[in-house]
C-alpha cells in the first residue's frame, strides 16, 4: 500500500489546538458507481471508517441545523455545497471518533473542496481509489437504488453527471498527475469489484501468488 502518510488534523478547540494523526483515503467515481457499497466492505476487511460526505450532509438536514435547508436544496438540484459546511461535519466525524483511519466518500467534489479541505486539515490522501463506470450503468443503478433519496430522480441524476463530469473529474485528474490514483474498473459485479479494491489495500508483502 506504499509509505504511509501521517497527518495532523486541527481541530480548534478554544484557543488550544489538539492534533490527531490520520491516515486518509479519498473515495471517488460518478454517482452510482458503487462508493458506499465497497466502503462497507473495506471497513469489514480492512478496519477503516467509512465518512461519507453525502450521508454527512443527508445527517445534518435531520438534525434540524441552520443549514438544514440550504444543503436540501442543493441536493436535490445536484449541487456541490459549500467546502465550509462539509469539511466542519468531515472534521467533526475524524475527531469524534477513535479511529485514526478513514475512507472519506464523496469529497473532494470539486477543486474549491479538494484545496480548502488541504488548507484547514492539512491532510494529504494516502491515495485515491477510483470507481470507474460508464453513466448508463450508474443512471440504472441510481433509478433502482430504493432509499427513498430525493436526488435519485431522473431529472436530478442527469444534473449530478453533468458536475461531476465538469467539477469532479477535474479532482481526479489533479491526483493522478500526482500518481496517487487507484483506478478500479466499477462496471463489474459487487464481488468482482471487491476483489480488485483488495488487490488496492493488500499490502505487497502479503500478497500470496494465486
Ligand atoms: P455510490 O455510493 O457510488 O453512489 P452505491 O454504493 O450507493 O453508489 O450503489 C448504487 C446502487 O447500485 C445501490 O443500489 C447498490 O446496491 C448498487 N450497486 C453497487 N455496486 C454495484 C455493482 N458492482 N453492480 C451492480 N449494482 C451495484
Ligand atoms: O455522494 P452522494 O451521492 O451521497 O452525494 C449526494 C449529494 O450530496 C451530492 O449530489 C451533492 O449535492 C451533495 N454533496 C456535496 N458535497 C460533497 C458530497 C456530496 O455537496 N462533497
Ligand atoms: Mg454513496
Amino acid at each position: 500500500m506504499g509509505t504511509v502518510v501521517d497527518a495532523a488534523i486541527k481541530v480548534a478547540n478554544g484557543s488550544a489546538h489538539t492534533n490527531k494523526k490520520v491516515t486518509v483515503v479519498f473515495v471517488l467515481g460518478g454517482p452510482g458507481s458503487g462508493k458506499g457499497t465497497q466502503c462497507s466492505n473495506i471497513v469489514e476487511h480492512f478496519g477503516y471508517t467509512h465518512l461519507s460526505a453525502g450521508d454527512l450532509l443527508r445527517a445534518e438536514i435531520k438534525s434540524g441545523s441552520e443549514n438544514g435547508t440550504m444543503i436540501q436544496n442543493m441536493i436535490k438540484e445536484g449541487k456541490i455545497v459549500p467546502s465550509e459546511v462539509t469539511i466542519k461535519l468531515l472534521q467533526r466525524a475524524i475527531q469524534e471518533n477513535g479511529n485514526d483511519k478513514f475512507l472519506i466518500d464523496g469529497f473532494p467534489r470539486n477543486e474549491e473542496n479538494r484545496a480548502a479541505f488541504e488548507s484547514v486539515t492539512g491532510i494529504e490522501p494516502e491515495f485515491v481509489l477510483f470507481f470507474d463506470c460508464p453513466e448508463e450503468e450508474m443512471e440504472k443503478r441510481l433509478l433502482s437504488r430504493n432509499q427513498g433519496r430525493e436526488d435519485d430522480n431522473i431529472e436530478t441524476i442527469r444534473k449530478r453527471f453533468k458536475v461531476y463530469m465538469e467539477s469532479s473529474l477535474p479532482v481526479i485528474d489533479y491526483y493522478k498527475a500526482k500518481g496517487k490514483v487507484r483506478k478500479i474498473d466499477a462496471a463489474r459485479p459487487i464481488e468482482e469489484v471487491f476483489k480488485a479494491v483488495k488487490a488496492v489495500f493488500t499490502p505487497e508483502s502479503e500478497k500470496v501468488a494465486a
